[in-house]
């Protein structure tokens, strides 16, 4: 890749999970569905409920502020913030402008980015490119999720997948070479319907009909969506390897989405790399979206499976068909992480608008807050 800076490394990352857990057991007393098939099928035990008080973008800050005080800047260093997300709280204006204003930026430009699953990797490339081209110099990639807001509480073929969470990187330009050396980003448009929402947007604006039909809610077509996540993240990965010069032998760990274990399962003997050198912890947070790579990033640093000089791989695919991969050599002293031990949930305030307040927490999950056991939901066999 031409650059023009010797080296785009990551310098901070750093994840928040939201407190409510939500267990296989609460689901079974939600859906027709058990433990048993949801560990034996996804890999799933629990996953992480954002609380009434909580959004993206303010999971999106915590994240943040954990990555830059890790990175050793300032808010104000940011040159360009990147929030990827599927679950921004507003369509106007975007998660990043909520994130930049409550870490206390006036620099940056800001976006959101939608890309679903793949939107941390895919910011990843985009603010590589910024950062490489000069045009940004210390750029905040971030990944954040309220699943929990867009999911079909009744359809045990998608609630059971799916939690939320935030994660974030910062990118920064060096005279050193290492960060990226192999990026791939791709869209295969055969899944342009395979996980979608079909309500809320331009072409099916809310109404009282779209909300009686429950189009604001996530569908998927799970069968189709797992083969073709299986190839994506494959194709995807050895083409990033193959753009870095790099064999499958140079990896040290790949850090892929968290979609579903056999997913991760299949993507390992599909290119004949060993399960030991691939990071999981869908168990905890199931699905997370583009929350979940940076999440995995720095649950994998802070376990020490990541070291300076080792050869990683980010890899993530999502609704819409896309995916992409980054091939990265860490250069950052992971002892670093322990500067963002004192950054927490209450470290956060997000601007809010002059209109009456909502509680966003899903009306199907409140039993949770009040530890009441709801009546099991009717449901047909899931998903669309
Ligand atoms: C959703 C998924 C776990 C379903 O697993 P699967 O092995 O493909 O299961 P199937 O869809 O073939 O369904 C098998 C049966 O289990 C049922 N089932 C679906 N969800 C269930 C649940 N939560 N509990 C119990 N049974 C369930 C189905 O209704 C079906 O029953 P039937 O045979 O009586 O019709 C799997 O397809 C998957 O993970 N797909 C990818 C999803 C994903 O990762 N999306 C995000 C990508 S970024």
């Amino acid at each position: 890749m031409a650059n023009f800076v010797a080296g785009v490394h990551v310098a901070g990352w750093g994840a928040y999970a939201p407190s409510q857990v939500l267990t296989n057991a609460d689901l079974e007393r939600m859906v027709d569905t058990s433990d048993e098939w949801i560990v034996t099928r996804t890999g799933i035990r629990e996953r992480r409920i954002a609380g009434p008080g909580e959004t993206t973008a303010s999971m999106a800050t915590v994240a943040a502020l954990r990555a830059i005080a890790v990175a050793g800047l300032d808010s104000n260093d940011i040159d360009l913030i990147i929030v990827g997300t599927l679950t921004p709280d507003y369509l106007l204006p975007s998660a990043a402008t909520l994130v930049k204003q409550a870490i206390g930026n006036t620099r940056a430009a800001a976006m959101d980015l939608a890309a679903a699953c793949s939107g941390f990797v895919y910011g990843y490339g985009v603010a590589h490119a910024y950062v490489s081209s000069g045009m940004a110099r210390h750029a905040l990639v971030v990944g954040s999720e309220t699943m929990s807001r867009c999911t079909d509480f009744t359809d045990r073929g998608t609630c059971v997948l799916f939690g939320d969470g935030a994660g974030a990187a910062v990118l920064s330009a060096s005279d050193e070479p290492g960060g990226a050396v192999g990026i791939e980003l791709t869209t295969d448009t055969a899944a342009t319907y395979s996980i979608w929402i079909p309500g809320g947007g331009g072409a099916r604006p809310a109404s009282t009909a779209m909300l009686a039909s429950r189009e604001q809610y996530m569908r998927m077509r799970g069968g189709e969506t797992f083969k073709l996540a299986v190839r994506k993240l494959g194709s995807t990965a050895m083409a990033a390897l193959a753009k870095a010069g790099w064999s499958l032998d140079d990896v040290d760990l790949v850090v892929p989405h968290q979609a579903n274990s056999r997913i991760v399962d299949a993507l390992a003997k599909s290119i004949g790399f060993p399960m030991d050198r691939i990071f999981v912890n869908i168990d905890r947070y199931g699905n997370t979206s583009a929350a979940s790579v940076p999440i995995a990033l720095t649950e994998a640093v802070a376990a020490g499976r990541i070291k300076q000089g080792d050869r990683i791989v980010l890899v993530a695919f999502g609704a819409g068909g896309t995916s992409g991969a980054i091939a990265l050599q860490w250069t950052a002293d992971p002892a670093n992480q322990k500067r963002a031990e004192s950054i927490d949930a209450d470290s956060v305030k997000i601007a809010t608008p002059d209109i009456e307040p909502a509680n966003p927490f899903p009306p199907a999950l409140e039993w949770l807050l009040s530890g009441t056991a709801p009546a099991r939901a009717t449901t047909d066999s899931g998903t669309e």
